[in-house]
């Protein structure tokens, strides 16, 4: 099975974090996002997967040369303008002479979805497109899609007015599309797969959908960007991961509470870590106390700081002695 992971957003929610990295790039636990994503993949039986990807390609290629992640072959569709997420499929099927049927993965969604169950789907039915569904509480933020008892897709709302869902299944970012699909395309601008493509097929009656209640979460945002790693610690998804590296340097007298401190990070004495991220090269000093936030790789939060609330320290960035921020962003971002 071959799929094309869609990696070319700008992670604007996640700035300043993205500023310099791809969201898919950013690090959880001990490796970028999209290992974990290829990962899932490969459990269930894809072996060669397309990146489609703009921003910051460069990220990409520098992390993976040779061509291979997590154990599956990669090739790069590298856009010369973000065609949106439709306008991205094409490109990048047509760019990988893909002519069969093909999977496409949105790249921020952690899932332990079986994808072979949403393609068995797709051939008993005989379906055009079909697409995975997980329940969420607000739908608003996703593409909304009621189904009749089959499972055949009535209508796609991408993010909708929350009183105005028709339903709380939404789409999980996870498609199995028949060639077919490239060809209702418009080629030269950006097409969203959402707004035009999947209104469309729905119209033929050849969108069918699979509900599943696995795993599910888009970690698009600083709450669940955090969210994931959490759930890792958590052993929400299998057995629960250690979240301090090895090579990290905790003082005795520092507390580690339901955190992740990745390699090379130093956290001080008394200082406090909770519920948080510490990336890879960052420095807490002494005192210092981080709940629900990320410190960026290589940023500093100085002597007695508070960081709470999801604050958000980009790359290399600094906080005073003694400062107190609560759902801050360091630089700001617009
Ligand atoms: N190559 C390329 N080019 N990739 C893109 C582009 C583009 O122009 N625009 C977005 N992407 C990638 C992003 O990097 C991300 O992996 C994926 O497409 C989806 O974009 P997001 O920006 O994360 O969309 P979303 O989270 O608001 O909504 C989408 O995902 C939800 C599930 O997580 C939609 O597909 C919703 O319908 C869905 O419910
Ligand atoms: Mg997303």
């Amino acid at each position: 099975m071959k799929a094309v992971v869609l990696v070319g957003g700008f992670g604007t929610r996640l700035r300043p974090l993205t500023s310099t990295t791809p969201k898919q790039m950013l690090p959880v636990i001990d490796r970028p996002m999209l290992e974990h994503v290829i990962a899932g993949l490969a459990r269930h039986g894809v072996d060669e997967v397309v990146l489609s990807l703009g921003y910051r390609e460069d990220v990409f290629r520098e992390a993976y040369p040779d061509g291979e992640c997590a154990g599956v072959a990669l090739k790069y569709a590298v856009e010369p303008e973000p065609l949106d997420t439709a306008g991205a499929v094409r490109f990048a099927a047509e760019a990988a002479g893909i002519d069969e049927t093909f999977i496409v993965v949105n790249g921020d969604v952690f899932t332990d979805l079986d994808v072979s169950s949403v393609w068995r789907r797709h051939h008993e039915v005989g379906a055009e497109g079909t697409i995975a569904l997980t329940p969420v509480d607000d739908p608003s933020r996703y593409g909304v899609v009621p189904t009749d008892a089959e499972g055949k897709v009535l209508g796609f709302v991408e993010k909708p007015p929350r009183e105005e869902a028709p339903t709380n299944w939404i789409n999980a970012g996870t498609y199995v599309l028949e060639p077919s699909v490239l060809q209702r395309i418009e080629t030269g601008r950006k097409v969203s797969i959402e707004r035009e493509t999947f209104p469309a097929i729905v119209a033929d009656g050849g969108l069918w959908a699979v509900r599943s209640e696995a795993y599910w979460v888009d970690a698009g945002t600083p709450a669940t960007y955090v969210q994931i790693q959490l759930d890792l610690l958590d052993g929400l998804r299998g057995d629960p991961v250690d979240g301090v590296a090895d090579d990290a340097s905790i003082d005795p007298s520092a507390v580690i509470d339901r955190s992740v401190v990745m390699s090379g990070a130093r956290i001080g004495a008394n200082a406090v870590v909770r519920d948080s991220v510490v990336s890879m090269g960052a420095v807490v000093r002494d005192g210092a106390l981080i709940e629900d936030s990320v410190v960026g790789p290589g940023a500093v939060v100085g002597t007695g700081s508070r960081l709470t609330g999801l604050s958000m320290l980009g790359d290399g960035a600094s906080v005073d002695d003694h400062a107190s921020l609560v759902g801050a962003k360091v630089p700001e971002v617009d």
